[in-house]
């Protein structure tokens, strides 16, 4: 896809370790995307490519929009880029749209982050004429992102904090039990930490009530050539990128995939440290996409 993606907005949501927003021009992926889909981007030349969850996209505007969290050198080129400034390229929309007709009654729990690739996840729930409740859980309430946007959806949103300074003092998972003694929910989909999404499956398993949960793997490529994405559902080997993100959470091997998220950390630190050193005279670039 050819065309620059310059960056419409930024935006702090939420203090260390910081979570940003942006909004992208990105007029051929929008026009595609569904509830569920992600991007790989390149913030220039030289850099990785790193898999971002879609928190909204809109067709007429043409601009996609999408949160992370400065957890290491690609992510922290990304939170100094400014207005005005491109992405190298924007790879999507990847992965299968979440499943959404006829699920009846879902609790859609998010943790942190993950409550931003939520979003349009619990929206186009609501829209497909599900019956929808969002419980959401943060450590505190200065990294509850997206309340607002959440709550005009209409529909009950419930909140857990860690340090109880909103909603009730807990893990997200005491909402998500909770709604399933009260409301018999026919689906959970949960997105957002690795223990979260097992806390989450590991409750709901106990219930039998079925759990999809929207894994955050390393990626490469993003179109199953690599295998660097891949994961074990059901004793089988399965690529994030395109046989997910989406799984049924009581067939993840979670521990295989902390495992594989972590295999590189020696490497994403050494790296961190060396653009750090230089990181005062990064600026943006505006190159065509790959
Ligand atoms: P966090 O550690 O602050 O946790 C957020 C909330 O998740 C907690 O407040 C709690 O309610 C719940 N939670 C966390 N651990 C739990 C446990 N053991 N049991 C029950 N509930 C638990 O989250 P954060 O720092 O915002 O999250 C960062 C992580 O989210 C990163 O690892 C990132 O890769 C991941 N992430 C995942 C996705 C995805 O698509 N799954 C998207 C974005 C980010
Ligand atoms: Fe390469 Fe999924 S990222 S196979």
């Amino acid at each position: 896809m050819a065309g620059t993606f310059e960056i419409l907005e930024t935006e702090k949501l939420a203090p260390e370790p910081d979570v940003f927003r942006m909004k992208v021009r990105a007029p051929l992926v929008c026009a595609s995307t569904h509830a569920g889909q992600f991007v790989i981007v390149r913030t220039d030349d030289h850099g990785e490519r790193i898999p971002l969850t879609l928190m909204d996209y809109s067709e007429a505007e043409g601009a996609i929009e999408m949160a992370f969290q400065v957890v290491g050198t690609t992510t922290d080129k990304l939170s100094r880029l400014r207005e005005g400034d491109c992405l190298q390229d924007v790879v999507g929309p990847l992965g299968r749209p979440t499943e959404l007709e006829g699920l009846g009654r879902v609790v859609c729990a998010g943790g942190g982050v993950g409550i931003a690739a939520l979003y349009p996840i619990a929206r186009a729930c609501a829209r497909a004429g599900n019956e929808v409740r969002v419980a959401l859980g943060s450590r505190d309430r200065e990294h509850l992102i997206l309340l607002d946007r959440m709550q005009a959806l209409g529909v009950p949103v419930d909140i857990a904090t860690d340090d109880g300074s909103v909603g009730i003092k807990g893990f997200v998972t005491e909402l998500v039990l909770k709604a399933i003694k009260e409301w018999s929910p026919q689906r959970v989909i949960a997105v957002g930490p690795v223990p979260m999404m097992r806390a989450v499956s590991v409750v709901t398993k106990q219930h039998k009530v079925p759990t999809v949960v929207s894994l955050n793997a390393i990626m490469l490529d993003g179109t199953g050539m690599c295998g660097t994405c891949r994961c074990e559902v059901a004793g089988e080997t399965k690529f994030s990128c395109v046989d997910g993100p989406e799984f049924d959470g009581h067939q993840v091997d979670f521990e295989m995939l902390t495992a594989r998220l972590g295999a590189y950390k020696e490497e994403e630190r050494e790296s961190w440290e060396r653009f750090e050193s230089v990181a005062s005279d990064y600026t943006g670039s505006c190159g065509e996409a790959s």
